[in-house]
């Protein structure tokens, strides 16, 4: 049985992508921020897939304190149950904002959430992937292909534009994940991002307000069902060999960016260890390889 970690897998894509993969036969570890909506979708995943090797984490993935603490739970679970092998960790947790807001750290939030939570959370769990030869995905948007890193001032703390912190919070999963591939391909990991497209969900109606929200409740109507993205990470989890490409929409290779450059990705990478308080390793070194 491979063993998949979902973030925001209480609801929407995140939720259909837990149903995917659990249907798989994945054993999914979810992490949720709320009790309630974490059992409440523990029992939607089980309906539709009554094998479902299912369990929920809480953490509220902006403070960084809460990412830490999540890892080494999900690391116990994995040494206890699979050699400490990842085969797939979905970062897909996100949010839109309305306002300048910050976490404990004095970071924007969508920066905070979109990007940075998933660069610390895989820093946690890299050596778990390099024993699986595991898989990375970000959820991502179209939106990334508007903008270019605000390198000056990525926290928008002057000037708080909301769609332009969320479109660079996309842009940054998609240097993220092009960083990963050109430090760890050689060890066996693959990082992608996945673009689900306009999806109807509700992440434009929470913590917002005013134009967001009118906005959002208007776009939504025309977005796909959940279910139609999921796909997309059943493929790139399941594939082999692994797909060559970095950006995937329904499960085919997209363009991106042209801001997407080697040397972005290294400076953001930087930037992200920096916010983070950590560094990545040069290469993934697993137990194994230790000993020998
Ligand atoms: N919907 C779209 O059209 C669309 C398009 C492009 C990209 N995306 C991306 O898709 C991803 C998922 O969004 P969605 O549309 O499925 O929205 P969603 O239904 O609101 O899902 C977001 C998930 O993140 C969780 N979350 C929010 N804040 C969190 C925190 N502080 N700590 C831990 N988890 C937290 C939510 O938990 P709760 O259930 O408790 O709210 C939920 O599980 C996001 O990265 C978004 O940027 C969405």
């Amino acid at each position: 049985m491979k063993y998949a970690v979902i973030t925001g897998a209480s609801s929407g894509i995140g939720l259909a992508a837990s149903v995917e993969l659990a249907q798989k036969g994945y054993a999914v570890i979810g992490v949720g921020r709320d009790e309630a909506r974490c059992e409440q979708a523990a029992l939607q995943i089980r309906a539709a897939a009554p094998d479902a090797n299912i369990r929920f984490l809480c953490a509220d993935l902006m403070q960084q304190r809460e990412v830490a603490r999540v890892a080494h739970e999900i690391t116990e679970i994995l040494l206890q149950e699979h050699e400490g092998k990842l085969d797939a960790l979905i970062n897909n947790a996100g949010c839109v904002r309305s306002w300048y807001t910050t976490t404990e750290e004095g970071y924007e939030q969508q920066f905070a959430l979109n990007h940075l939570a998933g660069f610390l959370l895989t820093w946690f769990l890299l050596s778990q992937l390099g024993r699986a030869g595991g898989r990375v995905l970000m959820t991502g948007s179209e939106s990334h292909k508007q903008f270019r890193m605000r390198w000056h001032d990525v926290m928008f703390s002057r000037g708080y534009n909301p769609l332009a912190a969320y479109k660079q919070s996309k842009l940054s999963n998609i240097l993220f994940a092009r960083g990963l591939n050109d430090r760890y391909q050689k060890d066996g990991v693959r990082a992608y991002v996945v673009d689900p497209g306009l999806v109807c969900t509700e992440i434009g109606c929470k913590n917002t307000g005013g134009l967001v929200n009118w906005i959002w409740n208007m776009r939504k109507k025309h977005g796909a069902q959940p279910e139609v993205p999921a796909g997309t990470y059943g493929y790139l989890c399941e594939t082999e060999p692994a797909p060559e490409e970095l950006y995937y929409y329904r499960c085919k290779p997209n363009r991106y960016s042209k801001q997407v450059t080697r040397e972005n990705a290294d400076r953001l990478f930087a930037l992200s260890e920096r916010l983070c308080g950590v560094e990545y390793p040069s290469a993934i070194v697993t137990e194994k390889e230790k000993t020998i």
